[in-house]
């Protein structure tokens, strides 16, 4: 059975005592799912929402190593690419204090490496997984790469691009719950996830959708 948008797992997720009885009570959402799921724009949504700041790791990893990820991939190789992703992940988190609200996008191979999971499992934040049909992850990131010039480095085609969602769905879904995106707007998803996990916009600091 699958419910058609929420499930509440377990794994990671918000809680507040760190490995050593220390007290954590950082509220940090961080979404995950394959390439195309809107973790971006949704994580954008939902921290003006929340009236939270906003990362995407990726955007970290780029001004770390000052070039691209298509270059990283290019020039290094994705196992280099992984390397900083997970010392990215890894700065992030570190970062997070008690008490401090974050919404994070990590990228679509973040939470497929176990090392990444750990560091999540640790920080004790939420998870969500941002799930939709795979016809439609393609569609998106098609579209994107046509209209925006957004490249991939592991778009691949239609074949290769189900084959590595397929394989990573099961990682997916270990996120402490799972959104489904289809046929909802940005706004409303990012509506969605507020509402599932009980958040409401920080002090003066929500802005106005
Ligand atoms: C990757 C997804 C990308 C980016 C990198 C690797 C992946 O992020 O991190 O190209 O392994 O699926 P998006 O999911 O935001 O496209």
């Amino acid at each position: 059975m699958k419910p058609d948008s929420k499930t509440v797992g377990v794994g990671v997720r918000g809680g507040k005592v760190a490995p050593g009885g220390e007290q954590r009570t950082s509220k940090a959402v961080v979404l995950i799912g394959f390439m195309g799921a809107g973790k971006t724009s949704v994580g954008r949504a939902l921290g003006e929402r929340l009236g939270w700041p906003f990362e995407d790791l990726d955007e970290r990893i780029e001004r770390r190593e000052r070039r691209t990820v298509p270059e990283i991939f290019r020039d290094s190789g994705e196992a280099e690419f992984r390397r900083a992703e997970h010392e990215a992940l890894s700065e992030l988190l570190g970062e997070l204090q008690a008490g401090s609200e974050q919404v994070v996008a990590l990228g679509g191979g973040a939470f497929v490496q176990k090392q990444n999971v750990h560091l999540l499992q640790v920080a004790r934040v939420f998870t969500v997984f941002l799930d939709a049909d795979v016809e439609e992850l393609w569609r998106r990131c098609s579209r994107q790469a046509e209209q925006l010039g957004v490249a991939r480095p592991l778009l691949g085609n239609l074949g290769s691009f189900r084959k590595l969602c397929e394989a990573r769905r099961r990682h997916y879904r270990k996120a402490s719950f799972t959104q489904k995106t289809g046929g909802r707007t940005v706004k409303k998803i990012a509506a969605e996830i507020a509402h599932a996990l009980g958040l409401s916009p920080s002090g003066k600091r929500g802005k106005k959708q």
